[in-house]
């Protein structure tokens, strides 16, 4: 699950990194650049609470739908994992924020 979410958080910045050095002789594609962006582009990430967070049932969270169809039917999940721990940063989000 933790590789999972690493991978959802780090493959598109991979995927921009590749993107952004390959040469246009290779793929027919322009090399992307921080000039390729308007002026005032402002980059983001996102990443969803369930794949991070954890602590399903404590601090008062409630189940989620999600919590819910993993539970309920494991078998649709191919590693059959579900996100109550999922990378744990309900209970080391001051460990990950101090590195
Ligand atoms: C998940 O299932 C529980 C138990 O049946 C239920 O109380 C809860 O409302 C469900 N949550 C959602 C988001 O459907």
């Amino acid at each position: 699950m933790a590789a999972r979410a690493l991978l959802v958080v780090f493959l598109p910045l991979l995927l921009l990194v590749v993107a952004s050095s390959a040469d246009d002789g290779a793929y027919g594609l322009q090399p992307i650049s921080r000039r390729s962006f308007p002026k005032g582009f402002i980059f983001g990430t996102a990443s969803s609470s369930y794949q991070y967070e954890g602590g399903a049932m404590e601090g008062g969270r409630g189940s989620s739908i999600w919590d819910n169809f993993t539970h309920q039917h494991p078998e649709k999940i191919t590693d059959r994992s579900n996100g109550d721990v999922a990378v744990d940063s309900y209970h080391l989000y001051k460990k990950m924020c101090a590195s």
